[in-house]
């Protein structure tokens, strides 16, 4: 008997072709026209949807250092925000530049009928360059406060001789990074959805 046959023969085991269930939760209409319903593309609405998420994990961060004082609580905060912007800029750049071989591609899909000309699309890509000025600058300046934190400061975190710097750094970043989330949401607004 071999391998699949056996499985087979397990109770609650079954293998064959995939179900309907596995079919809908895995679907390569996704990869390409992305799962918010505005036919962008995977990658791009799951940086859209970090993006969105992690201004509240800032909020309350940001709250737990300056209200409760819960130092610890706010470099493990960051450094998951940290990790998180990397993966997500790091896996979109790949999507977009290597899978889509660029923007333009994505919004306009089909070159027969493209769904941006003219006007239009010199709004969006105004639009985008403003994103870019914040998209860009993010990751440097949010990775600088990040690792000069980490030298810093003590393991357990606590106010100290860094604290002015870092405080600077930290608005800046916190700014950068507001700013990165609402043009690229603005963006993501203009190219597809309005
Ligand atoms: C990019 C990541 C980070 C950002 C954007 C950030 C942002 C900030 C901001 C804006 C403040 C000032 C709050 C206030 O006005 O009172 C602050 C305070 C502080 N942060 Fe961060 N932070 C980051 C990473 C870290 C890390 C990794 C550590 C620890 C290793 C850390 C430790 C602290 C401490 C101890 C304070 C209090 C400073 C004081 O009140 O004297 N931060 N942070």
């Amino acid at each position: 008997m071999d391998s699949r046959c056996a499985a087979a023969s397990i109770p609650g085991i079954s293998i064959g072709p995939p179900t309907r269930k596995w079919g809908r939760l895995y679907n390569p209409h996704m990869l390409t026209h992305g799962f918010l319903g505005y036919d962008a593309s995977f990658m791009l609405d799951f940086v859209v949807t970090a993006l969105a998420a992690i201004v509240p994990i800032l909020l309350y961060s940001l709250y737990a250092v300056k209200v409760q004082r819960r130092y610890l609580l706010h470099r493990n905060l960051q450094i998951i925000l940290g990790i998180t912007l990397l993966v997500a800029v790091t896996a979109f750049e790949v999507d977009m530049q290597f899978i889509h071989g660029g923007w333009r591609n994505i919004v306009n899909k089909n070159p027969e009928s493209p769904r941006l000309t003219g006007a239009e699309f010199e709004h969006v890509s105004r639009v985008l360059r403003v994103h870019l000025i914040f998209a860009i600058t993010t990751p440097l300046l949010w990775g600088t406060t990040l690792i000069l934190a980490l030298r810093e400061f003590a393991r357990t975190p606590v106010p100290g001789k860094h604290s002015q710097l870092h405080k600077t750094l930290g608005w800046l970043s916190v700014i950068d990074i507001v700013g990165t989330s609402v043009t690229g949401l603005w963006f993501y607004y203009v190219a597809f959805v309005a």
